[in-house]
């Protein structure tokens, strides 16, 4: 699985091009190569492991002249098939050294071909999928790279995005894709493809986007666009801009960065859809639900947006009052499903592109079921296929764990509980409540950011600590796992989430002097069932870190504590959140990692 790259230039500086490629490297980071083809046939081939930085201290050492290349493709990868070596970087090319490519995602046939072109004596260099559908390409090779392709397309199963030159139509680059994503962005002198927007905010906002089983054709300065043979017009689009996303200021991490624009983002999402003199919310989206024939909601998702959703079960069925059920979107996709025409299925994505969660979506919508996204990405394959929709208005999510898209998720799902409690003319006054405390989040959220040092001094403590527990009760309880997630996924400590209730079961075996467990208990109902577990710890000997209300009474008994705003509930999960991101930021600073790209991980999920 990689993320790729191609453009066809008109004189633009080549230093662009590993600023461009740099801007994608949030995505993967495994390795990157760049490959380059002249008029006179001339290929060049770089590549490097890891970070972007490493290919351009080569491509300097090289001391090529690059004003010559014009067609040039490239990728950064995160390593599916085999180890992150020189030898698995792309670009593969077929044994005649004529065919360059780029491949996104997994030739699910590979082995097959492979046995197949073994026997018509084709060697092959490495084990990768990608090198073999290369080398397709050239046994299959029939007048043009365009007829090839056509044909190709029909011999490869399962799923790609590919783009290949061919050294001897140096004009010319093909695309064909299934599943993984591909864009075409247009500026006023140039053509490029792309599977992520993020790389060009800077040049051009005019995008099209590519549809499953199309056919992209750049030569010179035209591109064509195929589908079931023929060539087709399709609409463009415009991006909005935002030259700031891919600048950290004066922050040391984007992590840091996007934790301290959530005010803002609460901003965005609020006051575009609740009119808080008169307590209305607006929104055309939800507008256009059958509300009256949906009895029951089921929800799919991934990851963090998995725990956003777990949060909103809890407060969805108390605002509400619809019962709902949450799914992780793989064990959805293999269960076994009960149709029913009144469940409405709604899907949850940051990127729009995790393939565990498009598959199902593509299922649902397989049997006409009503289907519902939540995206932050506004032109990713999950907003185009779904029904109907809301975004999340979060900008783009730089650093690789979901950080304010969580947030966005959050508010996002609140508002639409909210909507339709109001059409369900359920407690008008416990509704109003709600919304004025909405109207102080922004303030709430501010005042933890502005004692972000209490705790930064807290995280430095426990960041040694190679095991802790996180607890909360009820809504709490799915925050307690994201804040477990994070922390894992940036310290690599070894933590874990539980309902408080499920302590005395038996995780309390664990707990001993150097097992710290840190208690969510802000004011809420089950305020007192907490101060029980928190006695139940101290007990044990164990340490505790205690996340509570401004103005707690109990405070001065605990051992470490992390005060946020008194407010409702509700108000306590956002602000709760920053100090669970502000938490395991700090830990993962203190142990040295590297924050903005935890091992082995991607931004993006587009594998199943
Ligand atoms: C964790 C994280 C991931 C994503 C998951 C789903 O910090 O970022 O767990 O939440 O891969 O991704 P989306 O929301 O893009 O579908």
């Amino acid at each position: 699985m990689c993320w790729i790259f191609a453009y066809k230039w008109t004189g633009i500086a080549c230093d662009f091009l590993i600023d461009w490629l740099k801007n994608l490297e949030y995505r993967w980071y495994d390795s990157a190569w760049v490959s380059l083809i002249s008029d006179d046939w001339e290929i060049y081939v770089e590549k490097a492991i890891w970070k972007v930085s490493n290919l351009a201290s080569k491509i300097e050492n090289d001391k090529k002249d690059l004003s010559k290349y014009h067609v040039w493709i490239a990728h950064t990868r995160w390593a599916t098939h085999w180890w992150v070596t020189l030898e698995n970087t792309h670009p593969h090319h077929s044994q005649n050294g004529r065919f360059f490519l780029v491949h996104n995602w997994i030739i699910e046939n590979y082995i097959d071909l492979k046995k197949e072109l073994t026997q018509v004596w084709y060697k092959f260099y490495w084990n990768t999928d990608s090198e073999i559908v290369a080398n397709l390409i050239e046994y299959t090779f029939e007048k043009d790279l365009e007829t090839t392709m056509k044909k190709v397309k029909e011999l490869i199963t399962w799923a790609y995005a590919l783009v290949v030159i061919d050294k001897q139509n140096p004009n010319q680059i093909i695309a064909i894709k299934l599943w993984s994503p591909l864009v075409i962005w247009i500026s006023a002198d140039n053509l490029f493809l792309s599977s992520d927007a993020n790389a060009l905010s800077n040049i051009t906002q005019k995008y099209i986007p590519i549809d499953d089983n199309e056919m992209v054709i750049i030569d010179k300065n035209n591109y064509k666009i195929i589908n079931n043979q023929k060539e087709i017009e399709k609409d463009s689009f415009e991006s909005i801009k935002n030259t700031t996303q891919n600048d950290m200021w004066d922050f040391k991490h984007f992590m840091l960065k996007e934790i301290f624009e959530v005010p803002n983002i609460i901003e965005n999402i609020l006051w575009g859809r609740i009119n808080f003199q008169n307590y209305e919310i607006k929104s055309n989206s939800l507008d256009k639900l059958d509300l009256p024939n949906i009895k029951k909601i089921e929800i799919i998702a991934s990851g963090t947006s998995y725990n956003a959703w777990m949060i909103w079960t809890y407060l969805f069925e108390d605002l509400a009052d619809i019962p709902s059920q949450i799914h992780i979107s793989t064990e959805f996709k293999y269960k076994k499903q009960f149709i029913n025409d009144k469940t409405l299925y709604i899907f949850i994505s940051q990127s729009g592109e995790t393939a565990d969660s498009l598959e199902c979506l593509k299922m649902v919508k397989n049997r006409w079921w009503k289907t519902f996204w939540i995206v932050n990405v506004v032109w990713s394959s999950i907003a185009r296929l779904c029904d109907n929709w809301l975004y999340t208005h979060c900008w783009v999510e730089i650093w690789v764990a979901s950080t304010k898209a969580f947030i966005g998720q959050l508010l996002t799902l609140i508002i639409i509980a909210l909507y339709i409690w109001n059409k369900n003319n359920l407690d008008y006054t416990k509704y109003k409540k709600i919304i004025d405390w909405l109207a102080k989040l922004k303030d709430d959220i501010n005042m933890v950011l502005l004692n972000s040092h209490k705790v930064e001094e807290i995280a430095i403590k426990y960041a040694n600590f190679k095991n802790m527990f996180f607890l909360g009760r009820n809504m709490f309880y799915p925050l307690a796992m994201e804040w477990s997630l994070k922390c894992k996924e940036i310290t690599y400590n070894h933590t874990e989430s539980y309902s408080a209730w499920e302590l005395k079961h038996w995780p309390l075996s664990l707990i001993q002097e150097d097992f710290p467990t840190i208690l969510l208990n802000p004011e809420s109902k089950l305020y007192e069932k907490n101060i029980s577990t928190l006695k139940e710890v101290q007990a044990r000997n164990g340490k505790v870190i205690w996340i509570l209300s401004q103005n707690d009474e109990h405070k001065l008994e605990y051992f470490d504590t992390i005060e946020v705003p008194k407010s409702n509930e509700y108000n306590s999960l956002f602000t709760i959140w920053v100090v669970l991101q502000l938490f395991a930021y700090y830990m993962a600073n203190n142990l040295w990692r590297e924050i903005d790209k935890p091992r082995n991980l991607a931004k993006s999920v587009t594998v199943e």
